[in-house]
């Protein structure tokens, strides 16, 4: 399906719960208080059943985010059910990798292929100050994710003036020395007003400036991984014990940066949202309820997508990122 401005979608982003057990500083806003009734959620079988016509309309991609995913009581039942739809191409999970030790090797088994982990900070008191969560259990989350032999296994990391900082060169040993490919995001305004402000904000470019500076970047044209936004190099330093594969996701200062998305998200209450960076959506939920088809609210949601994000002009989240689904 192409939307109006000639880009194919087919890439669903599904999250299944606003809730999380961390509380990241970019992605929930303090004292937060607009979790979603329970009642608001879409169940297992809606969250199931609307994959499946998406993937009858054209979606090929499938992500489940959160809120933290993994939380879901009924999670690997629900990537069990969408992997086994026909039009499934590829199954991947966003998550913070606190459950992983866990739950890796159901997610395995239930068809998950793709595994995008959260990790700010290698330093467990920044670790904490970022998320409020524990790094010991994210890293044994992330061992217990190697051992599976998923296809891939990508970092995320939020650029973060005067607060990560640090963070950026041991992240790039540690991605380094276990082949993962690390992708550095620019922060977006998505959540509290005092972490999203100038002062915090670091532009890919001048990461990579700096990089250059201690090492060797080279573009690596073709590798897209996942088919995302992120424009990937191979980066080489003395320090390093093998080349990084690193990934620049730079939302709000790279031109064009709109013109390759592929992608609709569907919200744990059952919106759709056209853009991360726009404030429309489009009620599935209420549709699904009164007994109409999810194939409308899918293609009314391709229809309204616009030509690109507005976090430029004076953006004010309606929802944070945690309720909208990474
Ligand atoms: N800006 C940039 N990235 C964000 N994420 C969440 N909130 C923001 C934000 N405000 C990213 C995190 C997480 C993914 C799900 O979304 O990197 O890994
Ligand atoms: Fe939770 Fe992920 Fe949001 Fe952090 S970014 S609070 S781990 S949902």
């Amino acid at each position: 399906m192409k939307d109006p401005f000639g880009r194919t979608i087919d890439y669903l982003r599904v999250s299944v719960t606003d809730r999380c057990n961390e509380k990241c500083l970019y992605c929930m806003p303090e004292g937060y208080k607009g979790w979603a009734q329970r009642e608001d959620h879409l169940t297992s079988d809606e969250i199931v059943n609307t994959v499946a016509v998406a993937t009858e309309i054209g979606f090929r991609k499938i992500r489940v985010t959160g809120g933290e995913p993994l939380i879901r009581k009924d999670i690997v039942e629900i990537l069990e059910r969408i992997w086994a739809l026909p039009g499934v191409q590829t199954l991947g999970i966003s998550t913070n990798a606190t459950r992983l030790s866990l739950l890796a090797p159901a997610l395995k088994q239930a068809g998950v292929r793709s595994v995008n982990v959260s990790l700010d900070a290698l330093s467990p008191e920044l670790y904490r100050h970022i998320t409020g969560g524990d790094l010991r259990v994210v890293l044994d989350g992330l061992e217990a994710a190697r051992r599976q032999n998923f296809e891939i296994i990508k970092l995320n990391c939020v650029l973060m003036r005067g607060i990560n900082e640090s963070e950026y060169l041991p992240l790039i040993r540690y991605a380094a020395g276990r082949q993962m490919p690390l992708r550095f995001i620019e922060l977006m305004p998505l959540s509290r007003t005092d972490v999203l402000n100038e002062f915090n904000f670091l532009s890919v470019q001048e990461l990579m400036r700096r990089l250059s500076q201690s090492g060797e970047l080279t573009p690596l044209v073709d590798y897209r991984p996942g088919n995302g936004p992120a424009r990937y190099y191979e980066f080489f330093s003395p320090e390093l014990p093998k080349p990084a594969r690193l990934g620049f996701i730079g939302a709000l200062t790279t031109p064009h940066f709109c013109e390759t998305c592929n992608k609709l998200r569907l919200t744990a209450d059952g919106k759709l949202r056209p853009c991360l960076g726009r404030i429309g959506e489009i009620d599935l939920l209420a549709s699904l309820r009164a007994g109409g088809d999810p194939a409308d609210a899918l293609h009314a949601a391709i229809a309204n997508k616009p030509e690109d994000h507005e976090f430029l002009q004076n953006y004010q989240p309606n929802r944070p990122m945690t309720a909208i689904g990474g």
